[in-house]
């Protein structure tokens, strides 16, 4: 038992020299990413730069990023203060996450129809929507943008390589909801740094740890050979999609967890840190301890045999000390069996919390290597927002990266980045009248 725990601790270990090889690596993709090179990391613009905080108006979001989805109204007074004045939230169904483009829009329509119902908001038209869709996408213009690829379980057929702003439009006018413009798409990273950068001009970094995992940061537009610069604007916030980031060491669990997904190779940062996947990490090694008989027994195999039997939730509870085993009403278990499950949950989940961590660490010092003035990141999902000791992981890792300078980066609860951010979004754009396309 003591030897294989001993083994697994080496190989879910996160040191501070990979975290060192990983700042290396990110520079490097980042670069590539930057000059349009192919690189792991995507560097996507997101046509918009950091709002001034004078912003205000009163702006519909629309929150699809994974299995919810969440329509809201969102006031900004213009004096840093944004308000959530109404919302609503439906879940999205796996027929409709794996099932057909058009129908998944339509339901996505059909919520915006019975949002209308819930709260009857009177809004002069046309009435302008921000969608933060947080998936990888290709924008042209802060309206319109290609979805690359899925992630996250999603594979609604029809969607890859079209322009999700229209699909989502033509979904609604066959609602009949016409007078609802699509004035911004956003990535939920680029949320999480407008809604925080909206009160706090210190902050320069978005970052989501969910379901999935990415950050975005404002990006000199000289750094950058795409010709996708709009002309005047000063920065150009970039949404990394570091969750597909795959130039680290990965263990036999992560192979296994990555070869039974539906993007086997792809998402490699991702399966290793975001919630969607700590838990089968977890399952993985449950099921490998059971088969040694180093925990529980052989008739609790085939519970631990269904994908997402267990849950970064589920991790969150152990962590918190609660009885995993008898919330999942498996029998027989130990004292051992409990702590060996903690030490399970707690091996998988302080990696993550490091890599994070460390990518963290990657960006700021490519935005400020002296690390010359003060960073503040905007962070949202539950993991940094729910999972007991997950951003006091990270900033322990960040003290020991940092030693010589503690205080520059502050990690930041930036709760609901993606609806009040989506607002913050929506009226930067039309401050700019950054809507058309460059060629
Ligand atoms: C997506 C990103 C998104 C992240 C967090 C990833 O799977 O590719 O676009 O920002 O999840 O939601």
């Amino acid at each position: 038992m003591n030897a294989f725990l001993t083994s697994l601790g080496a190989e879910f270990s996160f040191s501070l020299s990979d975290a060192q090889n990983l700042i290396t690596a990110f520079h490097e993709e980042m670069r590539l990413g930057l000059a349009g090179k192919p690189s792991s990391l995507k560097m996507l613009p997101a046509y918009i730069g950091r709002p001034s905080g004078r912003e205000r108006g009163q702006f519909l979001a629309l929150d699809l990023g994974g299995t919810n989805l969440r329509v809201l109204a969102v006031a900004l007074d213009g004096r840093g203060d944004a308000r959530v004045t109404a919302a609503s939230r439906f879940t999205v169904s796996e027929a409709f996450m794996r099932g057909d483009g058009d129908a998944l829009f339509d339901f996505i329509a059909r919520c915006v129809a019975l949002f209308f119902e819930e709260h009857p908001i009177h809004y002069t038209k046309p009435l302008h929507l921000a969608f933060t869709f947080s998936f990888p996408v290709a924008q042209k213009a802060v309206n319109a943008g290609t979805l690359l690829n899925w992630t996250k379980g999603f594979c609604a057929a029809g969607v890859q390589g079209r322009d999700v702003v229209s699909l989502l439009s033509a979904a609604l006018a066959r609602r009949g909801l016409e007078a609802i413009r699509v004035t911004a798409l956003a990535n939920d990273t680029v949320g999480a740094l407008m809604a925080k950068s909206y009160s706090d001009p210190a902050c320069d970094m978005g970052v989501i740890l969910g379901t999935g995992t990415n950050a975005c940061y404002p990006e000199d537009p000289a750094r950058f050979s795409q010709k996708s610069v709009l002309p005047g604007l000063r920065e150009m916030v970039i949404n990394m999609e570091w969750g597909d980031f795959d130039r680290m060491d990965v263990n036999r669990y992560d192979r296994r967890l990555d070869a039974a997904t539906l993007n086997p190779g792809r998402q490699r940062l991702e399966k290793m840190v975001s919630g969607m996947y700590l838990g089968e990490l977890a399952r993985l090694i449950v099921c490998e301890m059971i088969d040694e008989e180093l925990l529980l027994n052989l008739d609790t195999r085939s519970f631990f045999e269904r994908d997402h039997a267990v849950t970064s939730e589920d991790l969150s509870q152990a962590a918190a000390g609660g009885d995993f085993f008898c919330q999942a009403g498996i029998k027989g278990a130990t004292k051992r069996d409990r702590e060996t499950f903690s030490r399970i949950a707690r091996l998988v989940s302080t990696r993550a919390a490091r890599i994070a961590a460390a990518s963290i660490g990657a960006v700021v010092l490519w935005m400020d290597p002296n690390l010359s003035r003060r960073h503040v990141v905007a962070v949202d999902g539950a993991l940094f927002a729910k999972y007991p000791g997950f951003p006091e992981t990270m900033k322990a890792l960040l003290a020991e990266m940092f030693s010589d300078t503690p205080k520059a980066i502050s990690l930041c609860l930036a709760p609901d980045g993606s609806g009040i951010g989506a607002a913050v979004i929506a009226a930067v754009a039309a401050d700019l009248h950054s809507t058309e396309t460059i060629p």
